[in-house]
C-alpha cells in the first residue's frame, strides 16, 4: 500500500469558480473561458499538456485538473467502476473525483491493441483466486468460483456435503450412495426402468422359461408348476412322475397301474371295470354265453370265472331221482346206514370273506309229529372253517367261521338227522354242498 500511495499523484489544479453573467470573467486554473458562451470550460490537460504523465503513468482528465495513475493501479476498483463489487469486495471508499472520461478499462477488462476494453479471462490467465477445490468460471468482467457437481461451497471450500439420496427413497429398491451421487439398482428378478430409479419385474417365464413344465411368474421371481400327476423335484424346476399307486392301496379295487402323469386301475380276467374306474365287476360268462362247457355240462358262474359242472352221477346203491338228487331206496339193504337222499348244491364265496358269515341255510321240508332234527357237518370241515348253527326246530345255518382264501373248492356234506321217538325212527339226508372260493375277494 505504501507503494501505491507513493506513485499516486493527484493534481487538483482548479475548482470551478466561474459565475455566469459577466463578459470578462476570470476562470480558475484548469478552466478556459469560452467566449461564445461566456462560461468556464474544463481543460483537457491530458491532451493539451505534452507528457502530462510520464513513464507507466496514465493521464486521466478530471474536471478542473487531471490525474496521473499507474497503469496497473487497483485504485480503480471503485464502486463506480467495478460492476462486480458483489463478487469482490470494493476497496475502501475513494475520495477521489470520478473520472468522467476514463481512458482505462473497468476492472476485469483490459485494453487491447485497438484501445478496446476486452474481458480478462481470469481463469485462463491464472489470476483468479479460486482455491484448488474449486473450478474457475470466467464471466464478463470477472469470474466466479464454483464447485463441481456433488460438492457444495462452504466457507470458501468445496466440500463433499454428501446428501444421502438413498435416505429419501429416491430409488425404488436398492440404492448405492456414493459421494456426491447415488445409483439405483434392483433386486434379483427386477430390471431398472429407464427412469433410473424404479424397478420392473422380470417375467422369467417368457424370458427364458426355466421350468420343465409350467412356469408361473411372480413379483420378483417365478414358480414352476407341474402337470397333474407330476410333482416338483427339489431343484424346483423339474417334474417327476408321481406314483399315485403308492399313495393308497384303496385307489383300485384290484390293481393300480402307474403311468407318466396318471394311473389307472385294472381288473383281472373275468371282470369288467365299473364306471367308477376303480371297481371290478364279475362277468357272468354263463349269461353272456362266453364259456366252453360241453352241452352235457352246466355252466355255473362264479366270481371271476365260471365252472362247468358235470351232470350229477348217483353212485350205487343210490339212484337218481332228479338232476341233483340221489336216493338210496330203503328196501335196499345196502342203504341201511346211508343217508336217505343226497342233494347236490353249488355255491360260490368270495375269497377272504369276512367272518363269521352265514353262507347257507337248510331246512326240513316236512315236519313229522314227534320228530326233531339235528343238523351237522358230516364231512369236509377238516379245517374247521365252518360251523352249523341251529336256528329253529327244523332249520339251521351254515356259518363260515374262518376266512377262506381262494381259489379253492370245498365240498361239505351237511347232514340233517331226523329223530322220531314216537315211531322209533332215525334217518338222515345230506346236502352235498360244493363251495367255489374265488381267487379275488370281489
Ligand atoms: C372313468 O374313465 C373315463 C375314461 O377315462 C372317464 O371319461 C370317466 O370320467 C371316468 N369316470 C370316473 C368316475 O372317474
Ligand atoms: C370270453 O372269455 C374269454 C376268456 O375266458 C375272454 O378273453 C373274452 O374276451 C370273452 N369274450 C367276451 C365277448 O366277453
Amino acid at each position: 500500500m505504501q507503494e501505491v500511495k507513493r506513485t499516486l499523484t493527484i493534481f487538483i489544479l482548479a475548482a470551478c469558480l466561474a459565475r455566469p453573467g459577466k463578459a470578462q470573467q476570470q476562470c480558475t486554473n484548469g478552466f478556459d473561458l469560452d467566449r461564445a458562451s461566456g462560461q468556464c470550460l474544463d481543460i483537457d490537460e491530458c491532451r493539451t499538456i505534452p507528457e502530462a504523465c510520464r513513464g507507466d503513468m496514465v493521464c486521466v482528465n478530471q474536471n478542473g485538473g487531471y490525474l496521473c495513475i499507474p497503469r496497473t493501479n487497483p485504485v480503480y476498483r471503485s464502486p463506480y467502476l467495478n460492476p462486480y463489487s458483489n463478487v469482490y469486495p470494493p476497496p475502501p471508499a475513494s475520495n477521489y473525483p470520478t473520472a468522467t472520461r476514463p481512458l482505462m478499462c473497468r476492472f476485469g477488462y483490459q485494453m487491447d491493441e485497438s484501445n478496446q476494453c476486452v474481458d480478462i479471462d481470469e481463469c485462463a490467465s491464472e489470476s483468479h483466486q479460486c482455491n484448488p477445490t474449486q473450478i474457475c468460471i470466467n464471466t464478463e468482467g470477472g469470474y466466479t468460483c464454483s464447485c463441481t457437481e456433488g460438492y457444495w461451497l462452504l466457507e470458501g471450500q468445496c466440500l463433499v456435503l454428501d446428501i444421502d439420496e438413498c435416505r429419501y427413497g429416491y430409488c425404488q429398491q436398492l440404492c448405492a450412495n456414493v459421494p456426491g451421487s447415488y445409483s439405483c439398482t434392483c433386486n434379483p428378478g427386477f430390471t431398472l426402468n429407464d427412469d433410473g430409479r424404479s424397478c420392473q419385474d422380470v417375467n422369467e417365464c417368457t424370458a427364458q422359461n426355466p421350468c420343465v413344465q409350467n412356469c408361473v411368474n411372480t413379483y420378483g421371481s417365478f414358480l414352476c408348476r407341474c402337470d397333474p400327476g407330476y410333482e416338483l423335484e427339489t431343484d424346483g424346476i423339474s417334474c417327476s412322475d408321481m406314483d399315485e399307486c403308492s399313495f393308497s392301496e384303496f385307489l383300485c379295487q384290484h390293481q393300480c397301474v402307474n403311468e407318466p402323469g396318471s394311473y389307472y386301475c385294472s381288473c383281472p380276467p373275468g371282470y369288467i371295470m365299473l364306471d367308477d374306474n376303480r371297481s371290478c365287476q364279475d362277468i357272468n360268462e354263463c349269461e353272456t354265453r362266453n364259456f366252453t362247457c360241453t352241452t352235457q355240462q352246466t355252466c355255473f358262474n362264479i366270481q371271476g370265472g365260471y365252472k362247468c359242472l358235470d351232470p350229477v352221477k348217483c353212485e350205487d346203491p343210490y339212484i337218481q331221482i332228479n338232476d341233483n338228487r340221489c336216493m338210496c331206496p330203503t328196501e335196499n339193504p345196502g342203504c341201511r346206514d346211508q343217508p336217505f337222499t343226497i342233494l347236490y348244491r353249488d355255491m360260490d364265496v368270495a375269497s377272504g370273506r369276512s367272518v363269521p358269515s352265514d353262507i347257507f341255510q337248510m331246512q326240513a321240508t316236512t315236519r313229522y309229529p314227534g320228530a326233531y332234527y339235528i343238523f351237522q357237518i358230516k364231512s369236509g370241515n377238516e379245517g374247521r372253517e365252518f360251523y352249523m348253527r341251529q336256528t329253529g326246530p327244523i332249520s339251521a345255518t351254515l356259518v363260515m367261521t374262518r376266512p377262506v382264501k381262494g381259489p379253492r373248492t370245498i365240498q361239505l356234506d351237511l347232514e340233517m338227522i331226523t329223530v322220531n321217538t314216537v315211531v322209533n325212527f332215525r334217518g338222515s339226508s345230506v346236502i352235498r354242498l360244493r363251495i367255489y372260493v374265488s381267487q379275488y375277494p370281489f
